[in-house]
């Protein structure tokens, strides 16, 4: 199974609609996907229609030991993608973790009880922060996907993302590796935004995908209807674009 930690400490990035879109792709072109919604604000969970908060034990009682890590996996709408669902009380296990030896170290742990086998790909949506969630998903991934928002106030803070990376990688993660820098949000009517591509292609090279994902109405609608847009609009554009780079993904990662 590889692990794929989705991050950008930016918010707005297209985090959360890249670990639902594409995840739901790959699973529409046959792959078994898990998605852990690592996010307090749950907006994964939302999408896939989820209600995060329904009385059920979650993520924060799994962190602490109280429940079973594999317990908390639910199906979605899309065949072959399930998720674990956030909650707000996760910002709480957040501050507990604060408190713990090797407290980086716990999902590591937890993603270790998942049944060997079942899944091809598990995604993290980390939160928009670089607090000890965040810590917890790079410690637990093998690789790092990075979307980032074609817009220039967004490039600065890929570097330093980089920088983290490397990081992390030297202290908490020896087999940490970027499997992909990914523009979102491409505006092709916009000159600025196609300069903000290419000066992505000109830091990253070959980790830049080639695939972009374009501004798409569908994508931005399709949390509302608490469906992935590969099930809300499947021929808009915003449905091809996470098709295309499902493709490349698994073409890929290695
Ligand atoms: N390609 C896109 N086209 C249109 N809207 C998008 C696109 N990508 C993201 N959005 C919208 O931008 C907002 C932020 O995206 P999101 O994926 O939640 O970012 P993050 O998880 O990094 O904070 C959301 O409201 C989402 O619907
Ligand atoms: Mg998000």
């Amino acid at each position: 199974m590889k692990r794929v930690a989705v991050l950008n400490h930016k918010g707005g990035s297209g985090k959360t609609t890249t670990a639902v879109n594409l995840g739901a792709a790959l699973a529409e072109a046959g792959k078994r996907v898990l998605v852990l919604d690592f996010d307090p604000a749950a907006g994964a969970s939302l999408w896939l229609g989820i209600a995060s908060e329904d009385g059920r034990p979650g993520l924060a009682q799994a962190l602490a030991g109280a429940a079973a890590f594999p317990d908390l996996v639910r199906e979605t709408a899309v065949a072959g993608l399930e998720i674990i669902p956030a909650a707000l009380s996760l910002s709480k296990a957040e501050k507990s973790l604060a408190g713990e030896i090797g407290g980086e170290a716990i999902l590591k742990k937890k993603v270790a009880d998942l049944p060997a086998g079942r899944w091809d790909y598990f995604f993290v949506d980390c939160p928009p922060t670089l607090g000890l969630l965040t810590l917890n998903a790079l410690s637990a991934a093998s690789h790092v996907l990075i979307p980032v928002e074609a817009h220039v106030m967004a490039l600065s803070g890929v570097v330093s993302l980089m920088e983290t990376v490397a990081v992390v990688r030297e202290r908490l993660n020896p087999g940490l590796s970027v499997c992909g820098v990914l523009a979102c949000r491409v505006d092709r009517r916009t000159l600025h935004s196609m300069e903000v591509v290419r000066i992505l292609k000109d830091k990253f090279g070959p980790l830049l995908y080639s695939t972009q994902i374009h501004e798409n109405v569908k994508l931005a609608e399709s949390p509302s209807f608490a469906k992935p847009v590969t099930l809300y609009a499947p021929s808009s554009p915003g449905a091809e674009d996470y098709r295309a780079l499902a493709r490349e993904f698994m073409e890929k990662i290695s």
